[in-house]
Parts: structure tokens; C-alpha cells; sequence
């Protein structure tokens, strides 16, 4: 079954905008079907060009083609359309990951083209495409054809940087043993040649890494990337698949990465296969809201969709850490401001807003422990902070609905402690301290209903400041 355009419109139009308590209101999502991971991320013509994994049939991982919105303030967008769709030889499976460059001043897009062969193995393409005034995306031609001998068909989410004015690209790939790493391309004089696989010091690190970005913040290279197969411990990796990056200097040449330690962009249940792109001066990451092979976790599937997107973080590299913010752009969405400030106190309790974002600013006193609980009806989530593990530990345990468990990280506040909280309708992003951790995660409250903000300490707090303000909702028209 496929729509025509007609259908698909009638459908967006029926089901916009999105009213189920379960749909967030300031996030995006869809109203329809499965989304993933952000694709072809571009600022181009004055504009945010946002794209994305989207089934727009069934919350399957199927028929992956590419949905698409655009925006200049991160607020209004416009109707998301499919811009890509699953269909020709080298594509027929799906539309899988890609970017977008801009190239001759036309905004054009390398993706993966997913197709099972008459054996029903796996074959991986490399394609172009480019923007049309429509909002599709013209299908140009292959421009890898194969995995590079040595590799499986597990070749795919082939992402642009540039260096010195030449065009490379990273791709995710597994190896003939079964592991997983990132190659490199270069393109000359018109094609793009294989360089060579990246040479880290992870070792034996998962048995494939997805969705790879190759960043540059002054004097510094990042790779970020999606590794699947990775043991988790106490505080690390405790998600099925995990994301997050090095830090260190890649030399072109040797193809070699000297670089610290893998450290984990978000540490909450809900975060994949981010993509970050520049523009304006900025690093910016837009990552999906969700896990692959979790699907049990999310009960908006029997209402007929799944997944969200973040908010838009902006990147900020500080000794070799990345620290992430969101977006200034979306405190427009601010409304009805609440600022509250009290001193040496040991509990706090205040109805919020539906939707809403709360900045917590504490001087932790004499308290050791301290719990943030968000109270649905007779559910909750809480946040604990152990001053003396220095660990936040997030527990979902008391939701009925969706996702449970524990999260568990490392984080250091000494005397002070900064959370700011976005709380959508069943999406929760924490930036902690200075965006120096964040955590983002899913929930599903059964009563529809504003939530209660309850802090508890186990000994007296110096003070706490508390902004708290309405979020609006983003609009698509
Ligand atoms: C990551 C991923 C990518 C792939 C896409 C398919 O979530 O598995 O590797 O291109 O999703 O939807």
C-alpha cells in the first residue's frame, strides 16, 4: 500500500493538529507512523531544513522513507511532507540515514538505499539526491555501489564533512568478524574513493556503529557515532544501543585517531543516532527520541505512532567535553513565568504547567540526598541525586505505562547543583549543570493530568531558585 498524494494529505490534515494527551506538544513528532533518526539536517536558503526516518504506514521499521519540515525560529514549521520514498532498485527497502550539503547552491543529500536481494540478503547503496522547489528529493544516481571488500553489507548512514576545502565522508560499517567500525571516503576528481577504515584505540567495541559525524570545533575532531553490542555497567552504557563520542585529533593521512575517552552523549532511556550539523557559527544536534528493538516500550504504537525528536541542542566544546544547551530560539515558546526562591528547607512541593521547562538552581546545604519527583496522578518518575556517589539516578519504576527501569551516571556538584527540565506530554529532556550531562527519556502517565513537582531532601538545603514557565506548542503549517 502506498498513498498518493492526495491520500497522505487527507490524512495529515485529519490528524493535525495533534491532540492526544500522549502527543507532545513541543517536541517534534509525527502524527502517524514510526519516526527515527534525523537525516539530511541543513541550514540553506535562510532556512532549517529538517529531515527524518519516517514509516508513515505503521509503527514498523518498515518502508523507511524521509519526512520534512522546515523552520526559521524552531517554533513554526511547516507541514511535514515526504520528501524521499523507498522505490527504485537501489532504494526498494528503504530510504535508510543520510546528509545533507550544499553543493553548487543546490541542497543535495548522500543516503543509504536499503535493498533485499532475491536471496534475501542485505544490500547497501550510496545515493544522491537533491531538493526539488516541490519538497522532494530527486533520486540522482549511486555513488557507492558496494562495501569495500573486507566488510559486510552492514555499510550504511554515510554523513559529509570537509576538510582543507575537500569533501570526505564517514560511513558506519561491521567487518567480516562481526565488528563494528567507521570508513572513510574521499572524493576526487568527481568520485568518491575509499580511504581506509578509522583507526581508534576502542578495540573490540560492538558488533556495529551506526550514524557516525565527523566534527571539528576549532582545534579539536569529534567522531560521534551510534555503537550497538556494548556490556553495560552501573553507571555506563546501561541502554540496548548506545551514542556518544571521542575526542582527539584525526590526521588524514594515517587515518589515525588519537583520542580520550568514549563518553556518552545522553544518559537517559530515549536517545539514538543523533545528527549534528553547522550553521550560523553553531554545532547543532537533533536526536531521536527512542531505541531500536525496544518497541514494547512505547504504548503510542497501539494508537498509531511512535517516537519523537529532541530540542534542537546547540554543541559547545570545553576541555575536550561537550557540553549541550538547548537552543536559545525555543524560549520564545516561554509563557506565564514562576520564580520562587527559599532557603534552608528540606521538602518543596507546586503543581506545574502542562508543558513546561524548569530551571533549579540549589545550594545544597547540609543535604546529602535530594529527590526531584514528578507525580502523575498515583505514578511518578524521580530523579535522586547522591552527593556522595556523585550519581543521578533516574527511576521510572512507579510508571505503569512504557519503558521502567533505572538510569544511573556519574555527575559532580559539589556545593551547587543546576537541573533544568523540559516536561513535555510523555517526553522528559534534563540538561544538568552547565549542559555538561544531559538526559532524556519517555514516560506515558495514565491520568491526564498537570503534574506535582516534590523535592525532598535528607538534610537542610541552603536555598533553591526555581524558574518555572509554560511551554507553548511548536506549530506545523
Ligand atoms: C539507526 C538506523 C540507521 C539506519 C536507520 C534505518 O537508528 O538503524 O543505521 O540507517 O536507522 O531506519
Amino acid at each position: 500500500m502506498v498513498w498518493t498524494n492526495t491520500e497522505y494529505k487527507e490524512k495529515l490534515m485529519a490528524a493535525l493538529p495533534m491532540k492526544h494527551p500522549w502527543h507532545n506538544r513541543f517536541h517534534i513528532e509525527m502524527p502517524f507512523g514510526l519516526i527515527n533518526d534525523p537525516n539530511g539536517l541543513s541550514f540553506y536558503q535562510g532556512e532549517y531544513h529538517i529531515f527524518y526516518q519516517w514509516n508513515p504506514y505503521s509503527c514498523e521499521h518498515k518502508h523507511k522513507s524521509w519526512g520534512y519540515i522546515k523552520t526559521t525560529d524552531f517554533v513554526h514549521y511547516t507541514l511535514p511532507c515526504l520528501a524521499l520514498v523507498p522505490g527504485n532498485s537501489f532504494d526498494l527497502d528503504g530510504c535508510y540515514t543520510g546528509c545533507g550539503f550544499v553543493e553548487q547552491d543546490k541542497l543535495q543529500f548522500v543516503y543509504t538505499g536499503n535493498v533485499k536481494n532475491d536471496k534475501n540478503e542485505r544490500e547497501s547503496y550510496q545515493c544522491l539526491g537533491s531538493l526539488q522547489a516541490d519538497g522532494t528529493i530527486k533520486k540522482e544516481g549511486v555513488l557507492i555501489a558496494k562495501q569495500p571488500s573486507g566488510y559486510t553489507a552492514h555499510f550504511r548512514d554515510p554523513y559529509i564533512f570537509y576538510r582543507a576545502g575537500e569533501q570526505y565522508m564517514v560511513l558506519g560499517i561491521q567487518n567480516e568478524s562481526l565488528k563494528g567500525h567507521v570508513v572513510l571516503y574521499h572524493k576526487k576528481a568527481g568520485s568518491w574513493e575509499f580511504a581506509g577504515e578509522i583507526k581508534t584505540n576502542l578495540g573490540d567495541f560492538g558488533y556495529m556503529w551506526e550514524c557516525p559525524n565527523m566534527l571539528r570545533f576549532a582545534d579539536v575532531d569529534v567522531l560521534l557515532f551510534s555503537p550497538q553490542g556494548l556490556q553495560s555497567t552501573e553507571t555506563k552504557w546501561q541502554n540496548l544501543y548506545q551514542t556518544g563520542y571521542i575526542v582527539g585529533n584525526f590526521n588524514l593521512s594515517t587515518l589515525e585517531l588519537r583520542h580520550g575517552d568514549f563518553e556518552e552523549v545522553d544518559m537517559g532511556f530515549d536517545f539514538y543516532a543523533p545528527q549534528v550539523f553547522e550553521a550560523n557559527g553553531r554545532h547543532l544536534m537533533l536526536g531521536w527520541i527512542g531505541m531500536p528493538d525496544r518497541g514494547e516500550d512505547y504504548p503510542t504504537s497501539d494508537k498509531g505512532w511512535m517516537f519523537a525528536l529532541t530540542i534542537m541542542r546547540e554543541l559547545i566544546m570545553k576541555n575536550g567535553h561537550l557540553y549541550q544547551r538547548p537552543i536559545h530560539e525555543i524560549e520564545s515558546l516561554r509563557s506565564n513565568k514562576t520564580e520562587l526562591f527559599r532557603r534552608d528547607l528540606t521538602n518543596y512541593q507546586g503543581e506545574l504547567p502542562r508543558g513546561s521547562e524548569i530551571l533549579l538552581d540549589l545550594v545544597l546545604g547540609e543535604t546529602k540526598q535530594i529527590k526531584f519527583e514528578f507525580h502523575f496522578g498515583l505514578e511518578k518518575i524521580t530523579f535522586t541525586y547522591d552527593r556522595q556517589k556523585e550519581v543521578l539516578c533516574i527511576n521510572r519504576n512507579a510508571m505503569k505505562l512504557g519503558g521502567k527501569g533505572i538510569r544511573k551516571f556519574k555527575l559532580v556538584a559539589k556545593t551547587n547543583l543546576r537541573l533544568h527540565f523540559f516536561i513535555d506530554r510523555t517526553v522528559i529532556e534534563l540538561f544538568c549543570q552547565a549542559g555538561e550531562k544531559t538526559a532524556t527519556l519517555m514516560y506515558f502517565p495514565e491520568t491526564d493530568c498537570s503534574p506535582n513537582l516534590v523535592i525532598k531532601a535528607d538534610g537542610l538545603v541552603t536555598s533553591i531558585k526555581a524558574s518555572i514557565w509554560q511551554m507553548g506548542d511548536i506549530e506545523y503549517k
